[in-house]
This record gives C-alpha cells, sequence and structure tokens, in this order.
C-alpha cells in the first residue's frame, strides 16, 4: 500500500493568491495520458500528408469542429480515425516528443502513458514500430526536458480476450520497454472481468497493472477491476461516488484513482466542472489525481485541467493542490527514491512561494 506524505509546513503560510504560481510551478506527474490522444488536429494533418493518408474532413478546423462529443463512444470513433495517420516509428517519435514538450511547460518531471497497440497492429503498423518511436522519444525527453516517463500497453476492451492474449504475445519481445497494462476503450458492456485471465498472466509476468474503470461504467465495474484483475490504480474510478461504500473500501486502500477533470465534462459525464465529484472524493481521503486524458481533444493539457477544476471550486486551495501533486508521486510506479525525491521537490516549490 503506498504511503501518504506529509504537508511542509510552509503550506499554512501560503496565500490562496499564490494559487496560479503554485498550480504551475509545482513539479507533478502525468498518470493518464494516452499518447494517441495528444495528436493535435495540425499534427495528423501533417502526418497524413506526409503518409498520403486521406482524412475524411477538409481543413485542421473542420476537424476541430466534430470535437462536440456526447459520451465516450462518440469520441472513440474520431479519436481511432484520428489515430490512422500513424505509419511509421518517427510518427509516434513525433506525437510523443509534441506531448512531452508540452508536459514539460506545465511542470510535470513524470509521464506514465498509455498507448494502445491493436489500433496500429489491425492496420499493418508492427509492434516494434509503436513501441521504438514512442520509445526513442522518451530518451530525448529524459534528456533534453529531465522528464522520465514510463510506457502502459492498454488492451482494448471492446476486442475479445483472444485478441487481448494475442497483443500480449506480440509485444512480450519489448517486455522491458513497458511498465505495466491497462484497459481502456468502450466501457459500457465490457466489464474488467472479460479480462480476468489475461490480466492474471500479467501480473504473473511481473507487469503494474491499471484499468479504466467507472467513467461512464457502473461502480461495480470498479469493484470487479479490483477485485478480480487485481488492479493498483483505477483510471477515472469517478463513479465510485455513487456509492459510499466502496468510496470507503477506495480511501482505506489508497488505491488512487487518475481523474481527468476537463475530459469528464468533455464526454458529458459531468454537465459542468462545478458538478465535478473530485473535491468530494479528495476530501473522503481517496488518493486522487488529476490528469488530461486525451488532452487534444478535450481542450486542456495537464496544467489547463488543475486550472479548470480550481477554478470552478473555490474550496480548493493551496493544501490541496498540494495534495493532488503529492498524490501523483505516490501513485506513480517509480521507486521509492525517485518518489522522495519528487516530494522533496515539491516541499521546495512550496517553500520558495511561501518566502
Ligand atoms: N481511450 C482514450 N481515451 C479514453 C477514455 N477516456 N476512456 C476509455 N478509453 C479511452
Ligand atoms: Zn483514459
Amino acid at each position: 500500500m503506498n504511503t501518504p506524505t506529509t504537508p511542509p509546513p510552509a503550506l499554512e503560510r501560503l496565500p490562496r493568491a499564490r494559487l496560479p504560481d503554485l498550480l504551475a510551478r509545482m513539479p507533478k506527474a502525468e498518470l493518464h495520458i494516452h499518447i494517441e490522444g495528444s495528436l493535435e488536429p495540425e499534427l495528423i494533418f501533417a502526418l497524413a500528408h506526409r503518409n498520403g493518408v486521406a482524412l475524411p474532413y477538409a481543413s485542421v478546423q473542420a476537424l476541430r469542429a466534430a470535437y462536440a462529443f456526447t459520451d465516450l463512444q462518440s469520441f472513440l470513433d474520431i479519436y481511432y480515425a484520428g489515430a490512422s495517420v500513424l505509419l511509421r516509428e518517427e510518427d509516434f517519435f513525433d506525437m510523443a516528443m509534441a506531448y512531452f514538450r508540452r508536459a514539460a511547460a506545465d511542470g510535470a518531471v513524470h509521464a506514465e502513458l498509455f498507448f494502445d497497440p491493436q489500433t496500429h497492429t489491425a492496420r499493418g503498423v508492427s509492434m516494434g514500430t509503436v513501441v521504438e518511436g514512442l520509445a526513442r522519444a522518451q530518451a530525448q525527453a529524459a534528456d533534453e526536458l529531465g522528464v522520465s516517463s514510463a510506457l502502459i500497453l492498454c488492451f482494448l476492451r471492446h476486442l475479445s480476450e483472444e485478441d487481448a492474449f494475442a497483443t500480449l504475445e506480440a509485444a512480450l519481445p519489448w517486455r522491458e520497454r513497458f511498465v505495466g497494462v491497462g484497459l481502456d476503450s468502450s466501457e459500457r458492456g465490457h466489464p474488467p472481468e472479460k479480462f480476468s485471465r489475461v490480466f492474471a498472466r500479467c501480473r504473473a509476468l511481473g507487469l503494474r497493472v491499471v484499468a479504466h474503470a467507472g467513467e461512464e461504467g457502473p461502480p461495480a465495474y470498479i469493484r470487479t477491476a479490483l477485485d478480480d484483475l487485481q488492479v493498483e490504480r483505477i483510471d477515472h474510478g469517478v463513479r465510485c461516488a455513487d456509492d459510499p461504500a466502496l468510496v470507503v473500501e477506495l480511501a482505506r486502500r489508497r488505491t488512487p484513482l487518475t481523474v481527468c477533470p476537463l475530459s469528464n465534462v468533455k464526454l458529458c459525464v459531468y454537465p459542468r466542472m462545478e458538478d465535478h465529484a473530485l473535491p468530494a472524493l479528495l476530501r473522503a481521503g481517496l488518493c486522487v489525481t488529476v490528469n488530461s486524458d486525451d488532452p487534444a481533444y478535450f481542450g486542456g493539457y495537464l496544467l489547463e485541467n488543475y486550472r479548470a477544476l480550481f477554478a470552478a471550486h473555490p474550496a480548493l486551495g493551496p493544501r490541496e493542490a498540494w495534495q493532488l501533486a503529492a498524490n501523483s508521486f505516490e501513485a506513480s510506479f517509480a521507486d521509492a527514491a525517485t518518489k522522495a525525491r519528487w516530494q522533496q521537490a515539491l516541499a521546495v516549490a512550496v517553500q520558495s512561494l511561501a518566502d
């Protein structure tokens, strides 16, 4: 189990007026970003041109205008169409480097990136092309930007268990390149337990395990992600708020939730940011983190998610900002010494703003 960090004493002296600076300057980790969801329309068009791929949109503006989603599926249809321009190793490299630059500008010191190999292998792109392109960007981001990172291979839950097993097999030659596995795509009608045996095999291989659950799906999916898949983090998980006993259980276990505020509003999980459950979940003692999900589609990268959340919830102040950043380190898959170094850097950032 993870252990919470104690707040630095300087936090008490930090006035609310310093909140914008604190949000921007505090070091933080991003734990829920689909790298294919960082493809900006401009890059989609540039890659389409470079690779000779025809797009069903006439222009960048026409594509952006289509980003009016009513639920998760309406988004996924466009998201998979956008990913169709990714063909060569450089494409994956360029996409990930563009993301790392944005993340670094937002104060991220670490990112754990989801990638969806089935979206690419189904189009004839090899696993090696995907993984090597991303890995090259990871190395460059560490060198040039000081941003460390890890990859999490996601299985598409609308596809079969058999397909997931085949994907895992195909990825094993690159086993050292990814730290864990996740579960994403259309949630309703595809409960976590559909993949119990795949996840058991992944755990036996020593992979870390996470799953999307309780984004649109019911709290029961969060329970089966915990009990059947034995995940270490729940991605989204906000619908636990409908089940008070589950909230208590998640707080007791300190199971991290990787929450994505702008995504939840864009995909109509909540009508407005003011209605978001994050502040209540934080008050209930859950290890909640803030993340961007698919920033190119949802109107903002990591810092914009913090800003939009804090702007809509005046009860959130410097103490909660610190807590969310501290949680992001606690919930990461980094080793204990690295986490302690990040927590120290966070305390130093708070101290320098309080002086
Ligand atoms: N794939 C990319 N973004 C996703 C999300 N928010 N939920 C499920 N699958 C996804
Ligand atoms: Zn997601």
